[in-house]
């Protein structure tokens, strides 16, 4: 078993966070100590206490059993919905890949596997200098690419694996992850589509509103 994996999306609102969860599960049910990592969250609500508190978050710390602060878990929260970087630069902060970095390490020490979500798609801005696939190089963790099965899907797919291959990072493999009720037109042939052109393992096809299932260890 990988001490983790980097869950990114073709996209935002693909899936990443409905896979990471069902990771998160995987690797508790089978006896290890998995914690959940959100970078960078946009889109936060204030919980009683006035704290910063973002839904994909809550949903990563329930999916995970090892307690850890939120400031380890989610280093950098911000409250519209919107490009994180944008986000950031309203209330003057530069999220640095060092503050990511310390964060992610603190989790390593305290779980067997850790599952860190990126925001957006691979190449999401951070701050004014890197993006998400900065992160990921430093974290130099295995990828998973989560493909969110709608049309235009094949495109974005081979987009951000090229980038991850420019980078030496190793996608560990890609799930394929129905987001609407829905399924795409053709969604065999787009299947068999992205796996031939897609030099990892498909770990999961899944459906809407199915338990996700991976080819793991
Ligand atoms: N396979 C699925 N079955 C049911 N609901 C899904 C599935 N995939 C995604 N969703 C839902 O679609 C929305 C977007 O998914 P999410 O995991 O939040 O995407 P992302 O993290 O990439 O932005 C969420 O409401 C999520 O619960
Ligand atoms: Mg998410």
């Amino acid at each position: 078993m990988q001490a983790g994996y980097f869950v990114v999306g073709t996209d935002t609102d693909v899936g990443k966070t409905y896979v990471a969860v069902a990771l998160l599960r995987h690797f508790v049910a089978q006896g290890y100590q998995a914690v959940g990592m959100k970078p960078l969250a946009s889109g936060c609500k204030r919980d009683a206490n006035g704290q910063l508190i973002n839904d994909d978050v809550m949903a990563l710390q329930l999916a995970g059993n090892v307690q850890a602060d939120i400031e380890t878990i989610n280093p950098y929260r911000f409250l519209p919905a919107i490009a994180p970087h944008i986000a950031a630069q309203q209330v003057g902060i530069q999220p640095d890949i060092k503050t990511i970095l310390n964060a992610y390490q603190s989790l390593k020490a305290k779980a067997d596997v850790v599952v860190v979500e990126g925001a957006g798609g691979f190449m999401t801005p951070i701050n004014d200098r890197q993006t998400l696939a900065d992160v990921a190089v430093a974290l130099a963790m295995p990828m998973v690419l989560v493909v969110g099965m709608r049309l235009g899907c094949i495109n974005h797919a081979l987009l951000t694996v090229e980038a991850m291959q420019a980078r030496g990072l190793h996608l560990a493999g890609w799930v394929a992850n129905s987001p609407a009720p829905t399924a795409m037109a053709h969604l065999e042939e787009n299947l068999s589509s992205l796996q031939q052109s897609i030099a990892a393992p498909c770990l999961s096809v899944v459906p809407w509103q199915a338990e996700t299932r991976f080819n793991l260890p």
